[in-house]
């Protein structure tokens, strides 16, 4: 297998060929994900839910982001590493962009995702000026939670949808080499997936887009419930590590766990 790289991942939209991204926290993870051959590893800022256990990623801090990038790039081989721009650090500024995105490269990244409204176009044209490719991010922002009064389907009137379609526009515009749509109805799905070259790269979002990406945890099946109607378990992790816990308890509770089997001579 060979290294993923930005060209690879706009050729496949070209080839119709559909692009697979996972998330991840840890180098193990990373390291399964990576030998599976899927195309782009995301160390998502949703790691503010699934590993800090925060109602929302507004916390997640640089520090904190940079961290899980290195310790992620630690167990990637060939997949493309992409890392999530936490909130605050490409809203303020253009310099805060670039300075932020360099901090995440200089860590193992090998492009950025920044969650984009009309406001933060620029951001993007800063940083791929910089030499450092963007992923867009737009739909359901989970950054812009407090403004959107939770989290709701997105474009699902047609003011918004064309919205949407324009802000696909300005993000490819900008130099994005694919973007991140969230939680859309699938039909405006697939129309920004025709009206735009990049790839699109859908959660929530149907069928038609370039590509697809879950969060591990809710892919595996370790995520608590409720989950969302976009995640389709693929196994259920939660329930095999409960038994497997569950086992060593007692057999150590029995005086089963260790056996002279497991004990140096
Ligand atoms: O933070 C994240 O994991 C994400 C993906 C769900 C796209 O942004």
């Amino acid at each position: 297998m060979e290294k993923v790289t930005v060209p690879n991942i706009i050729e496949k939209k070209k080839r119709n060929e559909k692009i697979v991204m996972i998330t991840a926290y840890d180098a193990a993870t990373a390291n399964v994900i990576d030998e599976t051959g899927i195309d782009i590893i995301l160390v998502g800022d949703s790691l503010g839910n699934v590993i800090q256990g925060l109602n929302n990623t507004l916390p997640v801090t640089m520090d904190e982001m940079v961290y899980h990038t290195k310790i992620v790039s630690r167990g990637v081989r060939n997949a493309h590493l992409c890392s999530d721009m936490p909130f605050m650090s490409y809203q303020a500024s253009r310099e805060d962009a670039i300075r932020n995105a360099g901090r995440f490269v200089k860590g193992g990244a090998e492009s950025v995702k920044i969650e984009i409204n009309e406001n933060y176009i620029e951001a993007i044209y800063a940083i791929q000026k910089a030499g450092i490719p963007v992923m867009g991010h737009i739909g359901l922002c989970p950054q812009s939670v407090l403004l959107m009064g939770g989290y709701k389907v997105q474009g699902r009137n047609v003011r918004e949808a064309k919205r949407l379609i324009e802000l696909a526009k300005a993000v490819e515009h900008a130099g994005a080499y694919s973007i991140v749509l969230e939680s859309i109805p699938w039909k405006l799905a697939k129309k920004i997936t025709e009206s735009i070259e990049i790839p699109t790269i859908g959660i929530g979002a149907g069928p038609h887009c370039d590509g697809q990406v879950l969060v591990i945890n809710d892919l595996v099946g370790l995520s608590p419930e409720p989950i969302p109607k976009f995640v389709k378990r693929y196994a259920n992790l939660r329930e095999i590590m409960a038994k497997s816990i569950k086992e060593f308890r007692d057999e150590v509770r029995d005086g089963i766990f260790p056996s002279i089997n497991h004990s140096y001579n």
